[in-house]
């Protein structure tokens, strides 16, 4: 593809903020500090988790720089990044989550095979772009299509880097058309980050944003988006990112008898206490996030230090002064909330939270519950260790 290229090897890796936690060095995958990770609504592109499956593109010449178009249409197009910047420009704060977010927890109970994250990989941000309905519009495919008179019903995002799970090919990805062409999903190819140019680990120059879906669908470095008639067949849809149950194990898997994972599940986390604390007895300010996927909102997040006999409810926020209501007008409904709430600690003990979303899914209370091979979606209860000592502290 002219104007960009995906390197064989990792040579000419961008820089990074020394203070993220590196899970793996090549491909690069590396989460901020809990303590960051909440200090912001919105989450600075430093901080903000970084998942890759192989070496990051290199853009050589940003004027032919194009992404085509093509598949089960009548008229295919090449769009330079000019064509995408004269289209109506969309801002959408949303929250990215990886499905292996809270992984290495899970692998604790039992191994899973996968990169391991603690609580990090999520981040919120101000994503802007052009919306991939009025991209699709360009090639005649009708806002709210779900079929196309040549039989296309999901829209394929397929990028440049070389990933060894494709065998040196592209990631690739895909969604149902009737997303792609609903402008409520605001689907995005999204061009900014926080008000800038994306940077190259976050996919510049231009890439997918899929709100309220985990992130493995958001394709960055995109290079083409076909129209296709049955869902991608890429090693990320179909051998990767599903929801088995505990039961099913490396031995016995049919990795078809599962569909690819797409809204992510309920979800809160602690940020302010690691795994283990030392404090002092007393009032403890505990702080993290809650999001849930498909635009749900956060009905409500609770903590608990006596194991869930009993819990005091958190105040949350996304925009300072504007008091947070789930799914009302005024909330950003792809997007996380902070909480925070006060309990006291009087001895040593686990402080656990949990969220309820908008449709009243709760957290299941143990990683057991979800175990599942690839370690994916760990939305158990999040449980942290405060060691209460009295002196010196
Ligand atoms: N797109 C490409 N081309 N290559 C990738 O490795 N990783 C996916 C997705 N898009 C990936 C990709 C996964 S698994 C996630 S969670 C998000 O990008 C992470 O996006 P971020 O690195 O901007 O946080």
């Amino acid at each position: 593809m002219p104007g960009i290229r995906g390197p064989s090897d990792y040579s000419q890796e961008p820089p990074r903020h020394p203070s993220l936690k590196i899970n793996s060095k090549q491909p690069f995958n590396a989460e901020p500090p809990r303590s960051a990770l909440v200090s912001s609504y919105v989450t600075p592109v430093d901080f903000f988790y970084k998942r890759n499956h192989g070496p990051i593109p290199v853009v050589d010449d940003i004027e032919r720089y194009s992404v085509s178009v093509s598949g089960l249409i009548d008229n295919p197009i090449e769009l330079l990044m000019k064509d995408i910047w004269k289209l109506p420009k969309y801002v959408v704060t949303a929250t990215l989550q990886c499905a292996g977010n809270r992984r290495t927890a899970m692998s604790n109970v039992k191994k899973v095979r996968g990169v391991g994250w603690d609580v990090s990989a999520i981040g919120n941000a101000v994503w802007g772009g052009a919306k991939l309905a009025d991209v699709l519009e360009l090639v005649g495919i009708s806002k709210m299509t779900s079929t196309t008179t040549s039989g296309g019903k999901h829209v394929e995002f397929v990028s440049i880097d070389k990933c060894k799970e494709e065998n040196g090919g592209p990631y690739k990805a895909s969604i149902p058309l009737s997303q792609a062409t609903n402008p409520e999903a605001d689907v995005l190819l999204a061009y900014e980050m926080n008000g800038e140019p994306l940077n190259r680990d976050h996919g510049y120059p231009l890439r997918v944003v899929v709100p309220g879906v985990i992130g493995a669908r958001s394709v960055k470095w995109l290079d083409s988006i076909n129209i296709i008639a049955e869902e991608c067949q890429g090693f990320f849809m179909q051998k990767d990112y599903k929801m088995f149950p505990p039961s099913v194990n490396w031995d016995n898997i049919n990795w078809s008898t599962r569909r690819p994972q797409m809204d992510f599940p309920v979800q809160c986390a602690i940020c302010s206490l690691e795994d283990v604390t030392a404090i002092k007895p007393g009032k403890v300010k505990v702080c993290g996030y809650a999001a849930s996927g498909g635009g749900r909102g956060i009905e409500r997040v609770d903590a608990s230090v006596d194991g869930g006999k009993t819990w005091v409810e958190a105040s949350k926020q996304q925009k300072t002064g504007v008091p947070y209501i789930a799914d009302d007008m005024s909330s950003d409904k792809w997007a996380w909330v902070l909480y925070e709430v006060t309990v006291d600690v009087p001895h040593s003990t686990e402080i656990v939270a949990k969220a309820v979303d908008s449709a009243a899914n709760v957290q299941p209370k143990n990683v057991e519950d979800v175990w599942n091979l690839r370690g994916i979606l760990n939305t158990s209860w999040h449980r942290v260790q405060v060691r209460v000592g009295h002196s010196n502290m």
